[in-house]
């Protein structure tokens, strides 16, 4: 028997009041990466206080890295960095330690990191990073499910990216970033992350120019700088909570510290489905109401709909009124949301890639089960939505990325609880 704890929601709920939106785990988490680049100190204000931040404290920290964590604050000096390896127990539980790989050998020469694998959301190789790292000179080779890589220096390359991966781009970038000599990346990731990883790059002393677009260039220095930086809003959770609000008629939810600019495609789907939303000075308002009309979807690179909210969608579909057809087009297997809210009384129909969602439906709470962090967050969603009891079970999953989720529900004065689930 273990005992792993759930949050107890009773709906339906009706937020009233303010969020403030945490720094992004998709920026803090290459940030943390990027000290490794340095023997000076990184200073991070901002930091979320979610899990996978306080993994890859875990993960520096073997490295021989300093790390002192704190949410919303991390200093990390990299000086000693005697054991540059990433063990599979960590790399397990948080993908993103992938990130690791390129700083270390360009820092240290080499790296032994462990292979990812899969997960719950699709199979996830990690190719481009390998094949970006080769081409710049590391001899690399996969044993006994660890990448060993070494080098006796990184030269500058010219790299077509097969496909727009976001980790891929800030891992070759991080490379780049100590050659001396003119990398140029084309086909590259553009979200808001890979802009913060440029601009800390540039502090950081080496010339990086294109961020934003698919193209960048990247003149990296034999030695980089610390310096001190803040993590930008989390683009993800702030979509979350838009759409919870949106999902609950009679809510009244104003989010703080966001970057609206970040927003774009999330802001422009709640506009066409209805949503009474409103952008000002302090952050964005959203007013829950019954009349939304359903909207298809599809997810796709920045500046596209995020990947990281197609769950979250899905929840909020099942409130507005027709068909919704969700096209999931980065990772093949992130749907394992649709059994959950199905049970929950949602009308979803899934084939391949896409499922469709007819609603409005009648939500009733249930015993569900999360299988992954953005899967969570969309049932959690759906039990604010429902009438009665909803236990959503393994919330470890969404304490990965979600800081204080619990706490800020509340605050909103919904009936959220967490509790303890024995399982067998
Ligand atoms: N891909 C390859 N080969 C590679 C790299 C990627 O085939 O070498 C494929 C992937 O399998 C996927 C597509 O390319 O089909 C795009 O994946 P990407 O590499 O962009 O994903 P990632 O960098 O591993 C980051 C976020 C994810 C987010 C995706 C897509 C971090 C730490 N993680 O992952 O965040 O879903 O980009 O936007 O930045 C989450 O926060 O819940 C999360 C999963």
């Amino acid at each position: 028997m273990v005992t792993l704890e759930a949050f107890q929601i009773n709906g339906p709920a009706r937020p009233r009041g303010n969020v403030a939106i945490s720094g992004a785990k998709n920026a803090a988490l290459p940030a943390l990466a990027a000290s490794l680049l340095t023997a000076e100190t990184i200073s991070l204000g901002n930091v979320p206080d979610v899990y996978d931040i306080r993994t890859f404290a875990r993960l520096l920290r073997g490295m021989g890295a300093e790390v002192q964590l704190e949410a919303p604050r991390c200093s990390l000096t990299a000086s000693n960095l005697n054991n540059p390896e990433a063990p599979y127990d960590l790399v397990r539980t948080m993908r993103a330690s992938i990130l690791v790989l390129c700083p270390l050998v360009a820092r240290c020469g080499r790296a032994r990191v462990s292979l990812p694998g899969g997960c719950a959301i699709g199979v996830r190789p990690v190719d481009m990073h390998l094949e970006g790292l080769e081409l710049m000179g590391a001899r690399i080779k996969v044993e006994h499910g660890y990448i060993l890589a070494e080098t006796d220096g990184l030269k500058p390359i010219d790299y077509t990216f097969r496909l727009k991966t976001v980790t891929g781009t800030e891992n070759l970038m991080m490379a780049a970033a100590l050659i001396d000599g003119e990398t140029r990346l084309a086909n590259c990731a553009e979200e808001p992350e890979v802009i913060f990883m440029a601009e800390m790059l540039r502090t950081m002393g080496a010339e990086v120019q294109g961020d934003g677009t698919d193209n960048i260039m990247i003149h990296g220095k034999s030695r980089l700088s610390g310096g001190s930086f803040s993590i930008i809003p989390d683009r993800i959770e702030a979509g979350t909570y838009l759409f919870l609000a949106a999902a609950l008629p009679d809510s009244e939810v104003t989010l703080t510290g966001i970057e609206t600019d970040h927003l774009g495609a999330v802001i422009q789907k709640l506009s066409r489905i209805g949503a009474d939303i409103e952008t000002k000075d302090e952050g964005v308002r959203i007013n829950g109401h019954r009349n939304l009309a359903a909207q298809h979807m599809d997810t796709a690179p920045y500046p596209g709909f995020p990947t990281d909210l197609q769950a979250q969608y899905m929840a909020l579909m099942t409130q507005a009124s027709g068909t919704s057809v969700i096209h999931e087009s980065i990772f093949e297997n992130r749907f394992q949301h649709v059994a959950e809210l199905s049970r929950m009384g949602a009308d979803i129909k899934l084939s391949g890639a896409q499922a469709t969602v007819i609603g409005p439906s009648r939500l009733s709470g249930a015993n569900v089960t999360a299988s992954d962090l953005r899967a969570s967050a969309s049932l959690v969603i759906a039990g604010l939505a429902a009438e009665g009891t909803t236990v959503v079970r393994r919330i470890y999953h969404l304490d990965r990325g979600y800081s204080s989720m619990e706490q800020k529900l509340q605050a909103l004065g919904c009936d959220v609880t967490r509790i303890k689930v024995d399982h067998a």
